[in-house]
């Protein structure tokens, strides 16, 4: 039988690989530089953890976990986000003792069982990014902030932002009832998920994908018309300072996110070209999550780019890692001389080939072409007799000779790290 990978879990290939390690670096750049740090939290959690945090409801605890038990018997979940498993950290490690607030990014795979499509993976790849301690609603449009200067930075500058509220215990009470007398009203024309669903969070009715319970959704009340004053005023305040900070965003009223611990602020950045998955990045405030799963009532918000998405929307350029060097080495000498050599300037960042096989200078200058070689270094057994090898700039198309014993400086002065 042929070994494949699984179906949803894809190879990331050179130079595809490439692309994601810019996108990895620049996201920790721009984040360390707005004063987050890096946390690495474990891709397997006990299975509560996500039921109690992201809720029973919703179609991740209940349809997508990869929930399996360990040899002990325990049950283990491989984690479909990282915001729980963060917020357990935050708990476990007391990490608000000094100060509640902390700023915290991760970059890594999540895992959902989801009918595989264009943007739509089994594991897929998050940033994702937590601010503990601040209820103030300068964070929410600050936090929006980031989202939109890394997609501009990385090239994807036209995505748009929706936001929406979705209050807090104390109007979605008044909501949820709201909501279930409509959908009871038509309950003959909902689903058999969406009539459970009523019954334990209306809420979670919004996530159906079923074409007859889309169309009553559309006619379902809102929640900004139940926000109690509190939230209202939050949520103004929060497009006040995105107007401040000079963020377009666009209200989506029916925007409740399908994770159950939002409260508050809520948010997407979608963009075309996406198909139906087109939210590139999403999150929200989740101001009782650290006290449901046991800590002290602090709030928190935070947001996930997934980096799937995000490629599939960046422009195709090619990644160029930079100028590199092959050296073409003939005879027994030479070619000891060019493995030395390599080794250097591999290790002073100078990306350097050699030939292994002993082949001619043509099949070792196509080997160069292939490369993509800007400089081809020529060390032939009388150029090593006289001291000296011969420099090709395959651009210009122009070549020198250059003294063996400081060949390796002068390679790094023309191409090294931070070399024109
Ligand atoms: P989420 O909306 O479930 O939120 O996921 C965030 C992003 O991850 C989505 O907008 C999408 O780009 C990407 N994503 C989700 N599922 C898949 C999939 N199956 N294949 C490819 N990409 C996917 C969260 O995960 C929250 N933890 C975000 C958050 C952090 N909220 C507060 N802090």
């Amino acid at each position: 039988m042929e070994l494949k990978a699984i179906r949803g879990f894809s190879d990331i290939l050179p130079p595809a690989t490439s692309r994601w390690r810019l996108l990895e670096e620049c996201a920790r750049k721009i984040l360390e530089g707005y004063g987050f740090s890096e946390i690495r939290v474990p891709i397997l959690e006990k299975a509560e953890l996500f039921a109690r945090s992201i809720g029973e409801e919703t179609d991740i605890v209940e349809k997508e976990m990869y929930t399996f038990e360990d040899r002990n018997g325990d049950c283990i979940t491989m984690r479909p986000e990282a915001t729980a498993s963060v917020v357990r950290a935050y708990i476990e490690h007391k990490l608000y003792a000094a100060d509640p607030v902390v700023k915290l990014f991760s970059i890594g795979p999540m895992f959902r069982h989801e009918r595989p499509q264009k943007g739509r993976h089994r594991q897929f790849h998050q940033i994702n990014v937590e601010v503990f301690g601040i209820s103030h609603s300068m964070i929410d449009a600050e936090v929006m902030a980031i989202v939109m200067d890394y997609l501009s930075l990385v090239g994807a500058g036209g995505c748009q932002l929706q936001i929406n509220s979705l209050g807090c215990p104390r109007c979605r009470l008044p909501y949820k009832e709201g909501l279930w007398t409509f959908l009871n009203k038509h309950l003959s024309q909902l689903c058999e998920d969406c009539r459970r669903r009523m019954e334990r969070n209306p809420l979670r009715v919004f996530d159906c994908k079923v074409p007859g319970c889309q169309e009553i959704i559309t006619e379902a009340p809102l929640i900004s018309d139940y926000l109690c004053p509190p939230c209202a005023e939050h949520f103004a305040a929060v497009r006040g300072y995105l107007e401040t900070l000079e963020i377009a965003y666009e209200v989506n009223p029916r925007m409740v996110r399908g994770l159950d611990y939002y409260t508050k602020t809520a948010f997407e950045v979608v963009a075309g070209g996406l198909g139906a998955q087109n939210a590139v990045a999403a999150g929200g405030r989740y101001d009782h999550l650290v006290a449901a799963l046991g800590g002290p009532d602090i709030p928190g918000i935070g947001f996930a780019i997934g980096m799937e998405r995000l490629l599939l929307i960046l422009p195709d350029k090619p990644f160029s890692p930079g100028p590199s060097l092959f050296i073409a080495a003939l005879g027994e000498g030479p070619q000891r001389e060019a493995l030395g050599l390599s080794h250097k300037l591999n290790r002073a960042r100078v990306r350097t080939m050699i030939d292994y096989e002993g082949r001619s200078l043509k099949a070792q200058m196509r080997r160069a072409d292939k490369f993509g070689a800007r400089y081809v270094l020529i060390i032939g057994e009388d150029e090593q007799r006289a001291g000296q090898a011969i420099l090709r700039d395959m651009e210009e198309k122009k070549q020198e000779e250059i003294p063996l014993p400081s060949i390796f400086e002068e390679i790094v002065r023309r191409m090294g790290e931070g070399s024109p």
